[in-house]
């Protein structure tokens, strides 16, 4: 029975690994979410053969009540809910790895564990439980019930280092002396306050960075707790967890050309923010169009480049793009989307709004395929998006956002703007696209203006 467990758990890995290679790209991102899937099936199913398992009362119970409250969660959440659902998530997942390795510990009266195995207890009940209160207020941030803003007090770092370097001194003590289960709740307990003081100076805007974060934690607390009780399949999937989380961390931070350092200590104080322009109150000049006269600019144009941002999601405008690009296309222009990396709040936010939508994946291009097309282009139209697009990040040494690769939509003929004020992105400073002479803007809830963009267009 061992060899045929080993044989799935092997198995299983494998669609792992091929499942999350599948998610790198829209196109094959269902197959893969498949194939993990079949992969954790199989692992669930194996595991319950075990022959350590007792009675399968609790077990049945936990799954019944599990998959209940999971597939309600996620036929409910919205799409722009979601970084706050993964962060709820990896909470449990923190939680859960704690709470099995302190099970292990407490069920034997003298402990007496080989030293790698006190080790794992250890950094499973430490990771874990920050992982636990870390995703909780990241979820409390996202969700508007904990300030969403960058919360700074005295001696913030110095009281964090020392907090964490007080559990590795009582885990190096309970690891020389295993019955002092004390040091061990010692530990949950400041891993618990850890949570909490190493997530709340990080502002709103910047959790989908932390949740990514906090998913790596929970992975490593997973991978540790597979140690403790001595099964494969928890130590490798918690590794791919573990790594495939700081890779997406480290390639949000490079989309925003921000270091983690910036992120985890609470980078931009003006992040998030969304209010106007910070300047001298006097609005700089910038010309604005209606639908009519964009519908005749449109009709005279061969090709068009649209860029969706965080305001398409807001105004969940994905359909109402999708039948602008229909429109579009049946007369005779070219059509194409330019996905920026960070583009609206979480890794491949846009793609999947449209994907929702319909969108073929052939017609939708990463920063680094299309940069080079804007010169050659008619009318870009940008929708909801901000940072993304503004050429200070090209030259303005100055700027928060220098360094962060843009799609370089100012150089293409026409730039037609869609968003509903002159108010300041994620990044909280203005954009001096606005005010470049080939630039206008077309002001208005995203769906509504691409909607009143469509029948002009269909009027024509
Ligand atoms: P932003 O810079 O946040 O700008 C979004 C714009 O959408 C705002 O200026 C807003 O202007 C407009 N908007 C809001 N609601 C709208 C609506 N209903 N209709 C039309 N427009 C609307 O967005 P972006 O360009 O997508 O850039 C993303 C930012 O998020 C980057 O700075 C990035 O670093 C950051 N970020 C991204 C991620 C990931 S992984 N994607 C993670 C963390 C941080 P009005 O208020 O005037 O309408």
């Amino acid at each position: 029975m061992q060899i045929v467990s080993y044989i799935i758990y092997l198995l299983a890995s494998v669609l792992f690994i091929f499942g999350i290679k599948k998610l790198g790209s829209p196109k094959t991102a269902r197959q893969g979410n498949m194939l993990s899937s079949i992969g954790m099936f199989l692992a669930v199913v194996i595991t319950l053969f075990d022959h350590m398992i007792i009675t399968y009362e609790w077990i049945i119970i936990g799954l019944i009540v599990g998959a209940l409250i999971g597939s309600t969660m996620a036929l409910k959440v919205q799409m722009t809910g979601m970084p706050q659902m993964v962060g709820l998530l990896n909470g449990f997942g923190g939680g859960a790895s704690a709470l099995v390795a302190l099970g292990e510990y407490f069920k034997v009266d003298n402990p007496a564990f080989e030293i790698n195995i006190i080790i794992t207890v250890v950094l499973s009940v430490l990771i874990g439980a920050v992982t636990f209160t870390g995703s909780m207020i990241a979820f409390g941030k996202l969700q508007g019930i904990v300030t969403g803003k960058v919360v700074k007090y005295p001696l913030q770092n110095p009281i964090n280092i020392l907090l964490f370097l007080a559990t590795l001194v009582a885990g190096v003590f309970l690891v020389i002396d295993q019955t002092h289960s004390e040091l061990l709740i010692g530990i949950v307990a400041v891993a618990l306050v850890l949570g909490v003081l190493l997530v709340l100076p990080i502002g709103g805007a910047d959790m989908p960075v932390a949740i990514s974060l906090l998913n790596s934690y929970s992975g490593i607390a997973a991978s540790m707790t597979g140690f403790v009780i001595n099964n494969n399949m928890l130590i490798i999937a918690g590794a791919l967890v573990g790594a495939s989380g700081i890779i997406l961390t480290l390639i949000m931070c490079r989309g925003m050309n921000r270091s983690l350092m910036n992120v985890v200590l609470g980078g931009w104080e003006s992040a998030g923010s969304s209010g106007p322009a910070a300047g001298d109150g006097t609005q700089k000049p910038h010309k604005s169009i209606d639908s009519e006269e964009l519908a005749m600019l449109f009709d005279a144009a061969s090709s068009c480049i649209i860029v969706p941002g965080y305001g398409m999601a807001v105004a969940q405008a994905q359909h109402a793009i999708r039948d602008l690009a229909n429109v579009l296309e049946s007369k005779g222009v070219k059509v194409s989307f330019a996905i920026h990396p960070v583009a609206g709040r979480m890794p491949g936010h846009m793609n999947v709004l449209l994907a929702e939508a319909q969108v073929s994946y052939d017609k939708l291009f990463a920063l680094e395929d299309i940069n080079d097309d804007f010169p050659n282009t008619d009318i870009v139209l940008v929708i909801g998006a901000n940072d993304v697009v503004n050429p200070a990040a090209r030259h303005d040494k100055s700027s928060p956002i220098f360094g962060m690769p843009i799609l370089n939509v100012d150089y293409s003929k026409t730039v037609i703007v869609n968003k509903r004020s002159m108010n300041v992105g994620y990044a909280g400073i203005d954009n001096e696209l606005f005010y470049l002479d080939n630039t206008l803007m077309y002001f208005g809830d995203a769906k509504g203006a691409v909607t009143k963009l469509v029948n002009e267009l269909k009027e024509l």
